[in-house]
Order: structure tokens, then sequence, then C-alpha cells
């Protein structure tokens, strides 16, 4: 029978798996100085970004976004939302000030995994026909005035350089993607291309991040809203910033003198307490050496640094004498299934046995079971902690430039992606990490609020803000 009480003490495992758990906890440890180390190379790299084009791993993305939603767009908008494992299609009627609002309906279709390996004209035309299926089936609610095309806020997840607001070209794809043809190519031509091709008669009004429809979004509902954060499958964020800090900006005529700026910081490196785990997933990835911070700290990767983690322990006896082969596939084990361990609560930890054995095909014990918690934990405690570093980075970055803006009043961060919304550990472990960077006082005027599938109702008020039909405002 099973030992009933073992969860305080790393024992009836092989005595070669300790050692690795400790090892780990070392290594990702994530003490004040090194977030405060995070934060302060964050908010160098943030400048840096700003002052020349490749002045730091950041690309600080200007995203021609120089109005934010006021509450009085008018009309029905559609919105497209290309990023992650989903898809979306998306219309909204905005009814103005009073009634904001009036009805959406969305959307949801996976994308095809044979889609992400490839080709654009592929991607694209089922992305278009997706469109035009949504379109064809406008319901009694949304209102166009006869003979007008219908307009779209493209929201595309992936490094873009913005060449106006409604073009840009793909930069690489992240995130798994490896469609051929794309990159180094305008997103906007290769959507108005498919659409042809199906003789859809739509039109890309703007062309925006996830992170800037999501600030987009909550800007509506709130004006202190100046900062966005994407936690999903993969990481970004972007912010309200000043045109006059940014030195590489071309022309200085924003009317606001203001603009959102996708900071790409998935791609940020500087400092990061990285383990072999880490280091030999990145090595296996198809682009090695890119978007560190998100392989540290985003939903594609956790689970993976997990599984690379437990392999090495099953190699020590974590599991008896078993090797479970279904642990040697990458990416088997999810972050939702390392997040679904922590939630058990029970003495035995009888739901994280079941979850192995449906993933791994291994009977364990409650002290494996407790390690594989505990690995979890660790992955996670760092990954938190490390993106709330990099959220303080950025706010630290705006005060510096501007006391009191920022730290001096309610300032809120709107949060967005599976990550943040399904994984509690993870969310407190940011929060965590927010407060000891700035005391229990500042900490009080940052509000972390989570904007749930914001982007999409983003991108559609920023498609009203920059449409040329003049009658909708
Ligand atoms: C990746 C993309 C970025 C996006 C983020 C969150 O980092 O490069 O553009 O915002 O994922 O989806």
């Amino acid at each position: 029978s099973r030992p009933r009480v073992v969860m305080t003490v790393r024992s009836g495992v092989s005595v070669g798996v300790a050692p690795i758990l400790t090892k780990l906890e070392k290594d990702c440890a994530t003490p004040l100085p090194v977030l405060r180390h995070v934060a302060d190379a964050m908010a160098a790299d943030v400048r840096a970004g700003l002052a020349v084009d490749g002045g730091s791993d950041l690309k600080m993305i200007l995203s021609y976004v120089d109005t934010l939603p006021t509450g009085n767009e008018k009309g029905l908008f559609y919105a497209l939302d290309l990023g992650g494992t989903n898809f979306r299609v998306l219309r909204v009627q905005l009814g103005g000030k009073e009634e904001r609002v009036v009805a959406t309906e969305f959307e949801q279709v996976s994308i095809p995994q044979e889609l992400m390996f490839g080709t654009s004209e592929e991607l694209f035309d089922f992305i278009a026909s997706a469109l035009a299926k949504f379109a064809q089936k406008e319901g009694e609610k949304f209102h166009l005035p006869p003979g007008r095309t219908r307009e779209i806020g493209f929201t595309f997840s992936f490094p873009v350089k913005q060449t106006s607001i409604k073009s840009g070209i793909l930069i690489k794809w992240t995130k798994g993607f490896v469609v051929s043809g794309t990159a180094g190519k305008d997103v906007v031509a290769c959507l108005n291309e498919a659409m042809k091709r199906l003789g859809l008669d739509m039109q890309v009004s703007a062309l925006v991040n996830d992170t800037v429809g999501t600030l987009a979004g909550a800007r509506y509902w709130d004006d202190d809203v100046m900062v966005a954060v994407i936690l999903g499958t993969g990481t970004n964020a972007c912010y309200v910033e000043r045109t006059d800090a940014i030195p590489k900006l071309p022309d200085q005529t924003s009317t606001s003198g203001l603009m959102i700026v996708n900071t790409e910081w998935g791609a940020f490196s500087n400092g990061l307490p990285l383990t072999e785990f880490d280091r030999e997933m990145d090595a296996d990835s198809i682009n090695p050496g890119e978007q560190i911070f998100e392989k540290t700290i985003s939903g594609m990767y956790l689970g993976e640094i997990v599984r690379r983690v437990l392999l090495k322990m099953t190699k020590s006896g974590l599991f008896g004498n078993s090797i479970p082969e279904k642990l040697l596939t990458p990416f088997v084990l999810r972050t939702p299934d390392i997040s679904a361990m922590q939630q058990d609560t029970s003495r035995d930890l009888g739901g994280v046995g079941s979850i192995l054995y449906e993933i791994a095909g291994v009977n364990s014990d409650p002290s494996a079971r407790k390690i594989v918690v505990d690995v979890c934990d660790a992955i996670a405690k760092r990954g938190g902690r490390l993106a709330g570093a990099g959220i303080v980075g950025i706010l630290q970055k705006m005060e510096e430039d501007s006391k009191g803006r920022i730290f001096g009043k309610r300032t809120v961060v709107a949060m967005d992606g599976g990550l943040y919304e399904h994984y509690p550990q993870y969310r407190s472990y940011l929060q965590e990490a927010v407060t000891e960077l700035l005391g229990t006082e500042i900490s009080k005027n940052i509000v972390i609020e989570h904007s749930k599938d914001g982007s999409g109702i983003g991108a559609a008020l920023l498609a009203a803000a920059n449409s040329k039909c003049e009658h909708h405002l």
C-alpha cells in the first residue's frame, strides 16, 4: 500500500532526484536583486530601442496609433485576430458615447496544424474564407449603410514593422509558426490578395498587434490604461509613449503627441536566470537564440521546460525503473497540464497522478508527485515573477520621463492571455514581484486588470477611429 503522509520530505524517491530539484530551484531563483536587475535592464532596453532601430533586443515598433478610443466611435466594424492557437472573427456594432457596444458576435476557429507549416497563400486563403463565411451571416442587430465596404481591424500578433496604421511588413514568425513566403511582405497585402481571390469586398482600416488591440479595447472603458500585456502562447507588452520621447520617430506630426509603442519584449534577454533546460530547449527550437524572455515566461514553453526537467529526473529514478517513452516527445506536457497539476490540493496528489498517467503513461507514488509539483512551481514562479519585473521595467521608464505621471496616480495595466487567465499561481507570483519591486504604497496605484478578449473590440475601435468614412464619427 501507498505511504500516507510523505508531503514534507523529499524521501521515497531515488536519492538522485532531490539534487536535481535543488539545483533547478537555485538556477531559476528570482530574489529581489535579480528582479531589480531585470526591471532596470528592461527600462534601459526600452529606451535604447526608441533611440534607433536595432538599438536593443527590443524592436520598439511604432504602431501609428496616435489617437486612443474616446467612446464616440460609431458604426459596424469587423475584427480578425490571428495570433496563436486560435483564429477569431468578430463583428461589432458601436453606438457612440451613450450606447457604446450595441452588439457583438464572434466565431473562433482553431488553426489546422498543417497551416502553421504551410505557405503564406494557404494560410491567408483560410483566414479570408473564414471571414467570408462569417460576413455572410450578418443579423439584424448590425447596420451598414447601403453600398459601403465593410471595414476590418486586423489583429496580427507577430513582429510587424508598421509602415502606416494599415500596412506593415512581417519581420519574422514566432510562437511555432513556420509559414513560408510571408516574412518581408506586407501582411495586409497578403490578406487583400486572398480576399480578392475569393471575390470578398472588405478592407483593412487598421493593422494592430494584439497588445495594441488590448490597450485600445481597455482604454475605451478606462482612461487610466497606459500599458497592455499579453501572457498567452507568447508574450509581449505595449504602452502609451510621448512622441517627443521617441527619437527614432521620423516625423513628429502626431496630433495628440502620443503613440502606442509595441515593445516586442519577447526578445528581451538581459540578465535572465536560465537553466540547462532552457538552453537545451532553445538550442532545439526552430528559432535558437531568439525570443528568450518569451521562452522563459510564456505559455508555449513552460510545460516543455518542466518536461525536460522531469525527463532528467526520470533517468535518476523519479518513477522507479520506468522510463516513460511518452515523455520523450517534445511539447507533450503543455502549460495547462502543469497548471492543472498545481491546482491539486489532495493529500496523495491523486489528480497529479492521473495527469502523469494520462500524459506520460507512468504510475507515480505521492512523493514523486510532490517533486513534480515542486518542479512546476519553480518554473511558474520564475515565469510569473519575471513577467512582473518586465512590467515594472516599462512603468519605471515612463515614470523616469515624467515624475508622478505613473507612480503618483492610478495607472492601469491591461492584461490578457490564457496563461494569465488560467494559471492562478503564476498570476500571484507576478503580482507578488510587482509589489516587492515597487513597495506597498506605490503598488497600490498600479492596477493590473484582466481585460478578457479586449483585443478584438480594440481592433474594431481602431478601425473605426481610422475609417475614411467620416459619417461614422
Ligand atoms: C509573440 C509575438 C508578438 C505578440 C506576442 C503575444 O511574442 O511576436 O507580436 O504580441 O507573441 O501574442
